[in-house]
C-alpha cells in the first residue's frame, strides 16, 4: 500500500511539473498505458488473495481516478497556455499600413488610360474595346480607305494571312489594327445614335525609334447625334486637354489637316509654354501635336449603317504613349516596353492611387503613397 501511495505522489508530481502537452502525454502513458506502472499493478491484483484484492483494487481505482483528473486539469492549463502563446505570436495590428510595403507599381500607360477614362467618363462617354486582329473592312474600307487608297500608305501596316493553308492574299488578309478606328465602325454597326464612346487599346505599325514602337496605344472617340457641330468637337477636346494636363490655362490650337475618315479634319496642338518664361510641358518652346480629329465623313457613317442626312458627329484619335511621355516627362518610348523594374519603380504609380475627377487624376493628395 505504501508503495502504491508513493507511486501516486510520484505520478502526481510528474503531472504538475509537465511543461507541455507532449511531456504530459508521456507521463500518462508511463502510468496508465498498456505497460504503465499503474496498469501493471492492476494486472498483478489477480494473484492476490480475495480480501487484499478487493481492498487494493478499490484504492487503485480511486488513485486511477485522481490521476486521470490531475492529467485532465493539467491538460486544460497547458492548452490554455499554448493558445495564449500562439495568440501572442500571431498578433495582427489591423491599424498598421500594409506590411511588407507594397512593391508593385502601376505602369504609366495603365495610369494614363485610367486618367483618360475618368475624364471622358465624367463627360458621359462609354469605354469600348475591340479585336486586335481586324479585317480590312473595319480597319480601312469602312473608314473611307478603299484598296489602293493612298492613305493606306500613311500607316505601315502588318498584314496577316487569314488562311494559313493558302498562299498569302493581300485582298483577304487580316491586319493587326493600325488604329482603334475599327471599333468606331463596330459600334455604329451595333448601335444607333446617340453614340458617345471612347475606344481604347493596342495598335500596331511597322516603326521603331525613340518616339515610335511597333506596338503602341490609342484612345479614339466618337460622338454622333443630330446637330453635332465642329464647335462641340473643339469644346470637348479643349476641356479634355485642360483636365488631362491639369492646367486651366493650357494653350491649344486647331490646325487644318487631312484624314480620309473625317471632313473637315484638324490636328490639335498644345503650347509647350504656359506663359513666356514658365516651361510647363515638353522641352521645346513650340507647339506640340497631340491628336487628330474631324467631323465624321458621310461615307463612314453610311458604312456603319447610319444615315448621314439625319446624323452627324465628330471623331478624334490620340496616342496614349505620347501623352504619357509628355505628362510624366519620360524621354524614350522604347523604355515603356522593356519591363525594367527599376524604370517601373521610378515612373510607376502606387497601386491604390485610383484616378478620378473628384479625388485627383495624377495625385490623390498622398492618401495611398
Ligand atoms: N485614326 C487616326 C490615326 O490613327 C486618328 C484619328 C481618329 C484622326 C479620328 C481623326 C479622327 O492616326
Amino acid at each position: 500500500m505504501e508503495n502504491i501511495l508513493n507511486l501516486k505522489s510520484e505520478i502526481l508530481a510528474q503531472i504538475t511539473s509537465a511543461a507541455d502537452l507532449k511531456t504530459l502525454d508521456e507521463v500518462r502513458v508511463s502510468a496508465m498505458g498498456k505497460k504503465g506502472k499503474l496498469t501493471e499493478l492492476m494486472k498483478n491484483l489477480g494473484s492476490l488473495p480475495l480480501e487484499e484484492k478487493i481492498a487494493l483494487g478499490k484504492s487503485l481505482n480511486i488513485i486511477k481516478n485522481e490521476i486521470e483528473q490531475a492529467i485532465e486539469s493539467q491538460k486544460n492549463i497547458l492548452e490554455a497556455k499554448a493558445l495564449d502563446e500562439k495568440l501572442k505570436k500571431e498578433t495582427i495590428d489591423v491599424t498598421l499600413p500594409i506590411r511588407p510595403e507594397t512593391q508593385g507599381r502601376i505602369h504609366p500607360i495603365t495610369k494614363i488610360y485610367e486618367e483618360i477614362e475618368a475624364i471622358f467618363g465624367q463627360m458621359g462617354f462609354d469605354v469600348v474595346n475591340g479585336p486586335d486582329i481586324e479585317d480590312q473592312f473595319h480597319n480601312f474600307n469602312a473608314l473611307n480607305m478603299p484598296a489602293n487608297h493612298p492613305a493606306r500608305q500613311m500607316q505601315d501596316t502588318f498584314y496577316i494571312n487569314n488562311d494559313p493553308t493558302m498562299p498569302f492574299d493581300m485582298d483577304s488578309a487580316y491586319v493587326v489594327r493600325t488604329h482603334t478606328s475599327g471599333i468606331q465602325i463596330r459600334t455604329m454597326e451595333k448601335q444607333q445614335p446617340p453614340i458617345r464612346i471612347i475606344a481604347t487599346g493596342r495598335t500596331y505599325r511597322s516603326d521603331y525609334d525613340a518616339t515610335h514602337t511597333p506596338m503602341f496605344h490609342q484612345v479614339e472617340g466618337l460622338v454622333i447625334d443630330k446637330n453635332i457641330t465642329m464647335a462641340h468637337l473643339k469644346g470637348c477636346l479643349y476641356d479634355f486637354m485642360k483636365a488631362f494636363f491639369e492646367l486651366e490655362d493650357l494653350p491649344v490650337r486647331y490646325r487644318p489637316s487631312y484624314f480620309p475618315f473625317t471632313e473637315p479634319s484638324a490636328e490639335l496642338d498644345i503650347g509647350c509654354l504656359k506663359s513666356k518664361d514658365e516651361l510647363k510641358i515638353g522641352a521645346g518652346t513650340d507647339w506640340l501635336e497631340v491628336l487628330g480629329c474631324g467631323m465624321v465623313h458621310p461615307n463612314v457613317l453610311r458604312a456603319g449603317g447610319i444615315n448621314p442626312d439625319e446624323y452627324q458627329g465628330f471623331a478624334f484619335g490620340m496616342g496614349v504613349d505620347r501623352l504619357a511621355m509628355l505628362k510624366y516627362g519620360i524621354p524614350d518610348l522604347r523604355t515603356f516596353f522593356e519591363s525594367d523594374v527599376r524604370w517601373m519603380k521610378h515612373y510607376g504609380f502606387a497601386p491604390l492611387d485610383f484616378s478620378s475627377m473628384t479625388g485627383g487624376l495624377s495625385d490623390n493628395g498622398g492618401l495611398t503613397r
